[in-house]
């Protein structure tokens, strides 16, 4: 099969473009013929190794230990193992295989089970594939570390990236009054997923106008981590999902002691694979109540240009790549 693999960190320019041995299927695996992939920053991270810390956590630590990249994936189950109970040749799937293996950007690939669900049949294999790791980690954010109620105020940082679109749509579905901060050119786009107020941060600091929310998620870019305590209501939570590595130390580090003082938490979110996440998912979607943004298609042999521009970070909604 063809695949894009790596034996060496480095930037997008050590991905090559190969014919591998097609995977073996383990008992307890599905083997999938991938239709479709989404590019996650995930993949750049591990890509060029950085931070050092996902080489302890994931990669090796001299060299990858997973040659082939991809998480987010969309497909037709090929083949099970004996062992599978919930799928069958030729059922349409979409899953993150981040906990088991990696392999998404190549023609098939072998993934546990409880990483996989059925795919919504209103949605493409493309959609479907940016629901994996973005989605899932903006409704972790909301739902489970941020306990989003109908009606409250809530912020989101980064509102037109991968994560940030579905955190907008996914903040409305549950009932929320949504501010989405975003650049100039975005403000219709996201405006059109349903943001009640939009903030342009090119044109307005939100930290400064003085606003306050009951709950915001920070999926990008940076404000000082007491500037978005100022920007809490009192009661209110503060979630880092991402950004620059100055807002990520901030809510990792100085987080947890800012929120023993006062009644405002300031918290952060790794988001996990989980099935019943991506289940939840697929009935939003089913719903019509989120629709994937996807700004650009790339084909598997262009990889390398799809992960270099995902990691410039000004991609709008998803970059997918579409395996013929
Ligand atoms: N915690 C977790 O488990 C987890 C999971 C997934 C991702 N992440 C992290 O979450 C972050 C976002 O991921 P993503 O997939 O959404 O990234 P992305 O799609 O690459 O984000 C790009 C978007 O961010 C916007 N942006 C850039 N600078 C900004 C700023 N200063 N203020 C507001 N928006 C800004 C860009 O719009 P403009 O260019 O117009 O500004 C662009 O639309 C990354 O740091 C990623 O590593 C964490």
């Amino acid at each position: 099969m063809k695949a894009i693999i790596y034996t060496q960190y480095g930037p997008p320019e050590v991905l090559q473009f190969k014919e591998v041995a097609k995977p073996a299927l383990m008992d307890d695996e599905v083997l999938i013929k991938v239709h479709a992939a989404s590019v996650n920053a995930a993949d750049w991270h591990l890509l060029r190794g950085e931070p050092f810390l996902v080489r302890l956590v994931v990669g090796g630590l001299l060299k990858p230990k997973y040659q082939i990249l991809g998480a987010a994936v969309a497909g037709q189950v090929e083949a099970v193992g004996k062992n599978v109970k919930q799928f069958q040749p030729g059922d349409e799937v979409y899953g993150d295989l981040s906990g088991c293996g990696w392999g998404g950007l190549a023609e098939y690939v072998c993934a546990c089970e409880n990483a996989l669900v059925l795919k919504p049949a209103n949605v493409t294999f493309e959609e479907a594939a940016t629901i994996p790791v973005a989605a899932v980690t903006a409704l972790q954010a909301l739902r489970d570390k941020g306990h989003i109620q109908p009606g409250q105020k809530v912020l989101i940082n980064g509102a037109s990236g991968g994560v940030g679109t579905f955190a907008v749509q996914i903040a409305k579905a549950l009932g929320a009054e949504v501010t989405a901060v975003c650049s100039t050119r975005n403000v219709d786009m996201v405006r059109s997923l349903g943001a009640d107020h939009v903030i342009d941060y090119t044109q307005e600091d939100f930290t400064q106008n003085g606003q306050q929310y009951d709950l915001i998620l920070a999926a990008n870019g940076y404000h000082s981590i007491s500037a978005y305590k100022r920007a809490l209501r009192p009661g209110g939570m503060y979630i880092m999902s991402g950004g620059s590595m100055a807002q990520m130390y901030q809510a990792m580090l100085l987080g947890p002691l800012m929120s023993m003082t006062g009644n405002k938490k300031m918290g952060n979110l790794m988001a996990k694979p989980n099935q019943r996440d991506l289940i939840f998912m697929k009935e939003l979607l089913e719903a019509g109540k989120v629709v994937p943004v996807i700004e650009k298609r790339y084909s598997l042999s262009e990889v390398p240009e799809a992960v270099r521009y995902v990691e410039e970070g000004h991609a709008r909604g998803k970059v997918v790549i579409t395996v013929e």
